[in-house]
């Protein structure tokens, strides 16, 4: 009997065979084949995993039942005209992926407070840069926007490191030891009282441009902020002249509105940001095809799929 395809679109052509190995370790029922093989028929196409497919080319496929986002994120897909919308899409919510949030938002919190981009500059110049560091992190309140699958982990930890912790989301959150803001009318307190501000919203029209002059003139002077989001969300342009003002003491982003960030844009060299390179949480193949094969199976058995993208809301 010939197996159903997945066809694969995430790490590159190259990518396949790492992919296939895995599936095939996690036993699933498919053949795993990329994603511009000419041999694959379209009809035998029924689940795809997939990152930035170029737009119209899901919809043609016209047996496929199910469409996997290898990232958390799915705004890359969701944002094709032509998506086939009465078929699941299902974001990558693995516990590995939201575990590895947290750290990285725990790590980013940690290096604002302890002023690690000062000391890495100082140590690349062979400078004994003596400072001390101004507060602890129960003096800290780090705001989070964005309580889902993620910002819930990254609070969770926080908590635990004993910093302050409040957070901002659409609806009502009961997380222990985290204080919930609600919607616009909330808004402005929850922000006036984030000495560290994490963005760990999802990309849609409303969150398009947040980062930017009028929120950040909303923060205490001297505050962090750290965007783990997307890059659509930030004007790096006003991200680095409140750095340059001092109204924010310190800055890391790990997304961009283009990435790669082009060699020689200002934010390489700024002294008082941390640039990373979208690493934030990408959980390693071998989780994402177990967790994507244990869900194929699940479809298989007629089970309602986890996680997936509510098109009215937007993520
Ligand atoms: N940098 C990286 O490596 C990386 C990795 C993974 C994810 N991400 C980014 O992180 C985002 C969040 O992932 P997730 O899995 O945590 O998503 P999620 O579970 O869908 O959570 C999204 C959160 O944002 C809140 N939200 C959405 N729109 C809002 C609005 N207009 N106002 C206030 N709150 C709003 C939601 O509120 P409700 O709970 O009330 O619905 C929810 O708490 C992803 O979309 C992706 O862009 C980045």
């Amino acid at each position: 009997m010939t197996r159903p395809v997945l066809l694969v679109q995430s790490g590159g052509e190259a990518a396949l065979p790492e992919w296939q190995r895995h599936f095939a370790a996690a036993g699933a029922e498919v053949e795993v084949r990329w994603w511009d093989d000419p041999a694959v028929a379209p009809a035998s196409v029924r689940y795809a995993l997939v990152w930035d497919p170029p737009h119209g080319r899901l919809a043609g496929y016209p047996n496929l039942r199910v469409i996997f986002g290898s990232g958390a994120g799915v705004d890359f897909i969701a944002s094709d005209p032509a998506l086939p919308r009465h078929l699941p899409l299902v974001r990558m919510a693995t516990a590995g992926a939201a575990q590895r949030m947290g750290e990285f938002v725990a790590w980013a919190v940690l290096s604002l407070l302890r002023g690690a981009r000062r000391i890495g500059l100082a140590q690349g110049e062979g400078r004994w840069d003596y400072f001390d560091t101004e507060r602890t992190a129960p003096e800290t309140t780090i705001g989070i926007m964005g309580l889902g699958h993620m910002g819930g982990a990254a609070a969770r930890m926080l908590v635990g490191l004993g910093f302050q912790v409040i957070g901002w989301s659409r609806t009502r959150k009961d997380l222990p030891g985290v204080r919930s803001h609600v919607g616009e009318a909330e808004r402005d307190r929850f922000l006036a009282a984030s000495d560290i501000l994490v963005c760990l919203l999802p990309a849609t029209p409303e969150t398009r441009g947040l980062l930017a002059a009028p929120l950040i003139a909303r923060l205490p002077d001297g505050a962090g902020l750290i965007n783990v989001g997307r890059g659509s969300q930030q004007r790096i342009g006003d991200i680095l002249a409140a750095l340059d003002a001092g109204k924010l003491s310190g800055a890391v982003l790990d997304v961009f509105e283009a990435e790669p960030l082009p060699a020689g844009h200002p934010a390489w060299a700024h002294p008082k940001l941390i640039v990373t390179p979208h690493v934030a949480s990408l959980p390693p193949r071998s989780e994402r095809a177990a967790h994507v094969a244990a869900l194929i199976a699940a479809h298989e058995r007629g089970e309602a799929l986890p996680n997936t993208y509510d098109h009215d809301r937007g993520y």
